[in-house]
């Protein structure tokens, strides 16, 4: 997100040849932005956090990404540049409020266009598994916006997570149509969800491949839609949506019979890492 170019702020603060590894954008996430500082300028972090907070006066917070997203949480390590020693923040996206702590569960607001795309799908009575909910921003937009569906059943494997999820669906009043569940997707699904869904939800692009077979099982014998998601290296987009049917294709060796709805690259994660969505239909 960019009100106007940092480069211009910083402009006589961290020297002409240095302005060119200023980054073009940053994150806002409530009143908390978020901005990945380049080796070349770590000298000069904290007074590009000041930079930031005199561009958006709203932040109260400006974080500097440490570490990128690892582990199955798929958490960032973040630093305070400026401002509040915090990173919880309310969110707000569609219309709903979000309790969001960047250090404790995965956020990234770079999602919304997908969640809002998964949101606009659904249709009325389906019942939903959302294998990878983290603060279940898409249990609450699908519930808020899609109030006659049956349920969604909104898991997530960290404990943090679940809290989180818990509390945005009763800062929505959606606590009605969610159930939310702490555990493996894959266990709690082959435990206790199979053939129940008209729709399955697989946002974790690093190893949603991983989990196919279960998301498969959870859908209804009659069918149903499977939003699946793929990381890959790729020249350009097009190519990373041909890897990544290449992929499903090697997976399932033509052993199962889907069609494939709409594909589209979500985001590219740095150059040349794309993050891919492929709508697999079940009829
Ligand atoms: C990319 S984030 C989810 C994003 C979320 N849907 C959103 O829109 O904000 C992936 C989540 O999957 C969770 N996760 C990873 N492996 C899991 C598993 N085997 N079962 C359930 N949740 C898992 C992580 O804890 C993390 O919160």
């Amino acid at each position: 997100m960019r009100k106007k170019p940092l480069e211009k702020v910083l402009c006589g603060v961290v020297g002409d040849e240095m302005l060119k590894h200023v980054p073009s954008s940053f994150d806002l996430v409530g009143n908390i932005a978020i901005i990945k500082v380049p080796p070349e300028l770590e000298n000069y972090k904290f007074k590009i956090g000041e930079a930031i907070s005199r561009l958006y006066k709203s932040v109260k917070t400006v974080l500097n990404v440490s570490k990128p997203t690892e582990g199955s949480y798929r958490l960032r390590k973040y630093e305070v540049i400026w401002g509040e020693e915090t990173t919880q923040t309310i969110h707000k996206e569609y219309g709903c409020r979000f309790k969001v702590d960047l250090q404790k569960v995965f956020f990234n607001p770079r999602l919304s266009f997908e969640r809002k795309r998964i949101v606009d799908s659904v249709k009325p009575f389906e019942t939903i598994i959302n294998m990878f909910a983290g603060s279940g921003i898409v249990s609450v937009l699908i519930a808020k916006w899609k109030p006659e569906i049956d349920k969604v059943y909104s898991i997530d494997i960290n404990p943090e997570a679940y809290l989180s999820m818990k509390e945005n669906m009763f800062l929505n009043k959606v606590e009605n149509k969610i159930i939310p569940i702490l555990g493996n997707a894959e266990k709690v699904i082959k435990e206790f969800l199979l053939g129940v869904a008209d729709r399955v939800i697989m946002l974790l692009p690093s190893f949603a491949l991983n989990y196919l077979e279960a998301a498969i099982e959870g859908l209804k014998k009659e069918g149903g839609v499977i939003h699946f998601y793929h990381e890959c290296r790729a020249a350009n987009k097009d190519e990373a949506i041909k890897k990544t049917l290449n992929a499903l294709k090697e997976k399932f060796k033509n052993d199962i019979s889907f069609k494939y709805g709409e594909k589209r690259v979500v985001r590219s994660v740095s150059p040349h890492i794309y993050h891919v969505a492929v709508d697999l239909v079940f009829r």
